[in-house]
């Protein structure tokens, strides 16, 4: 309750920023850790930009919030550069090991079996992270990166104190973080759930995360910590090699733009299906009588955009360096009015080819938003996959590997991880391939307000992002933005997912009597972190989702 009403107030706090003279200008952060913030502040008081900021801030996270990302996964970074207006994005997406193949996670019967794809170093693709923080740092930052990164050593040598949080998803991996010892002697206790407040120390991760900050992303990716990575997965039954590790490289993508009601959006590019997937579903309700609605058609017709969106995007999306995938068309008004043409406004769309499939169930990934004292923006969504990703921690390395190749389609027609099932072979696993993801770092801006937004939650990320930009582009305020209840639809299963406080009893009947299938969650979803100005006040405010455990800031910076 503390917590909530703390962060509540700062999240409200709001300072007159970028028309005011320097060195007065705020910035805000919003991130899934108290110290993940504090990490970013202290960095920006340093003379750091936002790029600064957004290394310690992912160094930190890393550390403090194993269950969401880390040094062995991936992410992507959208940057907004004010002084010339550039935006880019970082793609630091794991990518499939060179021996990867097709069928490698089918059993001897010839099905996709998710433990081979969920859990160990078999599943782990070749992480992005490291390279990203080298990258971002000497291509857009002001400091070096053993500035940006001695937080998170300090975090990492000094330790961080368990949460209910980390309590609840350590519990969810329990048997797969006590199958590795290497794992268990980091985040158990005695093969046991650690006490609230019991302080992970990780000296291995201060260690690879000083080679880092002393060689760059070659102090990941060649010398001693590669030789122990490669060592450790392939004794452990993994197929990384030392040549996929020096090979992988960060590429700088073109961002995904389109407008919505006179708004520009910029969203993250393939291999993340997360921008051309909101916009699809932006177009279609620019395309409907939306505002004309009442609330339970808005509802229907929401449903139903993320029903046509979702299809496709399990049929065309996948890495665009693999495949040809079009995305201009799949971004237009002219395509969005095609799949409007077959919306009833009134009922459910019966006739669309479902299958039955698990609903989405991890609880992954991270976010954070930034602007910075000098308008430069960074909206980033990092990811192991699932909950402490694979489970396994590459001895004398400290490094947790993800499992983000189970993101690939194992098997067309087959369920992954969050119950996509994709119907072509646009996202099957080939060597070097980077996975489909659903990460949605996103920008939304007009003359008068800018959001940076984002979330984790697996498949859930893209409709979560939907629901905040309606919700901005309604005036809604960073904290109730965050806050509002949930609801999502991703063609497959044939449901719409409900958090338990989606929606009220009569909205769900109304829902069922338009011929909707409505699957009522037991829990919540998402961990949303959201950065707001507002041009024509001048002012900045911020807030984290109170789901999750983080903290928003805006304050000034002290140089
Ligand atoms: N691993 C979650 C995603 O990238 O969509």
């Amino acid at each position: 309750m503390f917590r909530t009403l703390a962060c509540l107030l700062l999240s409200i706090a709001i300072f007159s920023t970028i028309a005011q003279a320097k060195p007065e200008m705020p910035a805000a952060i919003a991130t899934a850790h108290p110290l993940a913030t504090q990490a970013g502040f202290e960095i920006l008081d340093q003379g750091g930009n936002a790029f600064d900021a957004a290394v310690a801030i992912t160094a930190a996270l890393a550390v403090v919030e194993p269950t969401g990302s880390g040094l062995g996964g991936g992410g992507f970074w959208l940057l907004h550069r004010d002084s010339d207006q550039f935006q880019t994005m970082l793609d630091g997406r794991e990518k499939a090991p060179s021996a990867a193949h097709r069928n490698m996670y089918l059993d001897k019967s010839g099905k996709a079996d998710p433990k081979l794809s969920l859990n160990g170093p078999l599943s782990a693709g070749i992480p992005g992270v490291p390279a990203a923080l080298a990258h971002l740092t000497e291509q857009y930052g002001n400091l070096s990166l053993a500035q940006n990164l001695s937080p998170a050593i300090r975090y990492a040598q000094q330790g961080f104190a368990v949460t209910e949080h980390y309590q609840k998803l350590a519990q969810f991996r329990l048997d797969v973080l006590r199958s590795y010892s290497t794992s268990q002697a980091i985040f158990l206790k005695n093969g046991q759930i650690p006490a609230l407040g019991e302080m992970i120390i990780q000296t291995d991760l201060a260690n690879t995360l000083q080679q880092i900050a002393n060689q760059g992303r070659d102090g990941f990716y060649t010398g001693k910590i590669a030789d122990k990575l490669v060592k450790n997965v392939q004794k452990q039954g993994g197929i990384w090699t030392l040549e996929d590790l020096k090979n992988y490289h960060l590429v700088e993508r073109k961002t995904i733009v389109g407008n919505y009601k006179g708004y520009r959006i910029t969203s993250a590019n393939l291999p993340s299906s997360g921008g051309i997937t909101l916009l699809s579903i932006l177009n279609q309700l620019e395309t409907l009588p939306f505002d004309a609605a009442s609330p339970s058609q808005q509802q229907h017709f929401i449903i139903e955009a993320m029903r046509r969106s979702y299809r496709d995007r399990n049929h065309y999306l996948g890495d665009s360096d693999f495949i040809t995938v079009p995305t201009i068309k799949l971004t237009s008004k002219h395509y969005a009015k095609q799949l409007v043409s077959t919306i009833n406004f009134d009922t459910a769309t019966p006739n669309m080819i479902f299958k039955k499939s698990p609903a989405a169930k991890g609880e992954d990934t991270s976010h954070f938003s930034v602007i910075d004292q000098n308008g430069n923006r960074v909206s980033a969504t990092l990811s192991i996959n699932y909950p402490f990703g694979s489970g396994f921690v590459a001895k004398g390395t400290g490094v947790l590997l993800n499992d983000e190749m189970d993101d690939f389609s194992s098997q067309q027609g087959n369920a992954n991880g969050y119950g996509l099932i994709a119907d072509s072979s646009a996202n099957e696993i080939a060597p070097n391939k980077r996975p489909l993801s659903s990460m949605t770092p996103t920008f939304i801006e007009n003359n008068k307000k800018i959001m940076v937004i984002g979330t984790p939650g697996g498949s859930r990320i893209i409709t979560m992002v939907l629901l905040g930009i309606l919700d901005f582009v309604d005036d809604k305020n960073a904290l109730q933005i965050v806050s509002e209840p949930r609801f999502h639809h991703q063609h497959l299963p044939n449901y719409v997912q409900i958090e338990s406080s989606g929606f009220n009893d009569n909205e769900t009947e109304q829902l069922k009597l338009r011929g909707h299938s409505i699957k009522k969650l037991n829990r919540q979803y998402g961990n949303m972190q959201v950065v707001i100005y507002n041009k024509a006040t001048q002012q900045l405010s911020a807030a984290s989702d109170p789901r999750g455990e983080g903290e928003s800031q805006v304050r000034i910076v002290k140089r």
